[in-house]
């Protein structure tokens, strides 16, 4: 699980520090691209050049003076998970709130990846109510935490508070990295198909994508194996394999391929329901006075999908102006196990925003009605519905 994850490991000030170095050692060893950030009191324990030599990247230790004028947000986009060994009794604290007043915990605040946190002090401060207090909220808030284990402290003291052993951070990481959808397979259609008037202008419509694209990201981020089939600019994500496409036809052609062997459709594409009958091959022109364009219907690719033999768990989108009632009577008929319905003529919905107000439908009709979130938001939450419903069939 760890060969060709890029893991940013943090090292903060303490004796444990020494440990970080085999910890990076094992990561490399394990197939894992390593980058390092080492606090100003870390580098008083471990050498930067270690880092530099196990990791082949010199370690970040501040904001500033770096090459890259944004370290954190740059390492936080390329993780896909940060570990902390050993973490003190300060970056406890400033994790827990929010300060992110060094490049580490700035990283940590701009990152969307699991977190292992691998405590590292003596008992007293194990213990002091404070550090109890910021373990509480860190695991609140979602990180993993790995220890400390009991044992020899520095300076002859003994209890807990001593690092875990690298392979312990090791396991801890594999298992973060482990999402909830590994071993699905998924497609999901997206963007706004472009149906040929002639070679150079097209009918289309507003979509961009950008929902699809969320959904997409956040299957690969939970482990799935996922085939993005688009219209529109693909999100800038590893492990999603692109089909670029244009019209309805070339999308229901890749659609209908991926889904044979998907456990989960979801069709968030905008695909235009007719397509100009004879595109022709030369271009029109203003001269030939206004053409008459006679249309033909483009190929459902829900219907397809949902007529398949067995089908994969099937999600529509329906985009509507106004009122929902289209969407409950899409839920109804199309065959498919939720329908995700938006009005697009709602602020903060629809074509081109990046948050979105949907209410998810099963096909009997019950609807639930989301609040205003970021698409990312929506696409995490459907995957919960997804997965739950599943579960409920008895196909997990
Ligand atoms: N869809 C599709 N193939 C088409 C048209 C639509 O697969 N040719 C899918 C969309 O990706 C979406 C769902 O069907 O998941 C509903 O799309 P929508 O355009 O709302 O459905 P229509 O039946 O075309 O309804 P309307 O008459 O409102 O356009």
């Amino acid at each position: 699980m760890l060969a060709g994850r890029r893991i940013v490991l943090g090292v903060t000030g303490g004796i444990a520090a020494y440990k970080a170095a085999y910890l990076a050692r094992r990561l490399v060893e394990a197939g894992a691209e390593v980058r390092s950030i080492l606090t100003e009191a870390g580098s008083e324990f471990l050498g930067p050049q270690t880092l530099a030599a196990i990791t082949g990247n010199p370690p970040i230790g501040s904001y500033f003076g770096e090459p890259d004028v944004s370290p954190h947000t740059n390492l936080a986009r390329w993780a896909d998970a940060i570990v902390i060994a050993p973490a003190t009794t300060a970056t406890i604290a400033r994790l827990a709130g929010g300060i992110s007043n060094d490049v580490l915990v700035g990283t940590v605040l701009a990152a969307q990846v699991p977190v292992v946190v691998a405590p590292a002090m003596h008992t007293e401060m194990w213990e002091h109510p404070s550090t109890r207090r910021n373990i509480t909220t860190l695991e609140a808030d979602g990180y993993v935490i790995v220890g400390p284990d009991a044992g020899a402290l520095a300076g002859g003291d003994s209890g807990p508070g001593r690092l875990v052993e690298p392979e312990v951070i090791v396991a801890a990481l594999d298992a973060a990295l482990t999402g909830d959808l590994d071993g699905w397979s998924v497609v999901v259609s997206a963007g706004g198909t472009r149906e040929a008037i002639d070679p150079v202008r097209y009918i289309g419509n507003r979509s961009s994508g950008k929902m699809g694209n969320a959904i997409a990201t956040a299957a690969a981020r939970r482990g799935a194996t996922v085939t993005l089939v688009t219209s529109a600019a693909p999100p800038d994500e590893r492990g999603i394999d692109v089909i670029p496409v244009e019209s309805a036809q070339e999308m229901a052609d890749a659609v209908w391929t991926a889904a044979k062997k998907a456990d989960v459709a979801v069709m968030a594409a905008a695909v235009a329901d007719f397509r100009p009958r004879d595109p022709g091959t030369a271009k029109l022109r203003r001269a030939d006075g206004a053409p008459e364009i006679e249309l033909e219907p483009t190929p459902d690719i829900l219907a397809g999908v949902a007529a398949m033999e067995p089908r994969p768990f099937l999600i529509g989108f329906a985009a509507e102006a106004g009122s929902l009632d289209g969407a409950i009577a899409k839920a109804t008929s199309k065959g498919v196990d939720l329908l995700v319905g938006n009005d697009v003529s709602r602020a903060g919905s629809g074509f081109g925003t990046d948050t979105n107000e949907v209410t998810v439908i099963e096909p009997d009709g019950t609807a639930d009605s989301w609040p205003v979130m970021s698409k990312h938001e929506v696409a995490d939450r459907l995957w919960d519905r997804i997965i739950e419903m599943r579960r409920q069939k008895g196909s997990l």
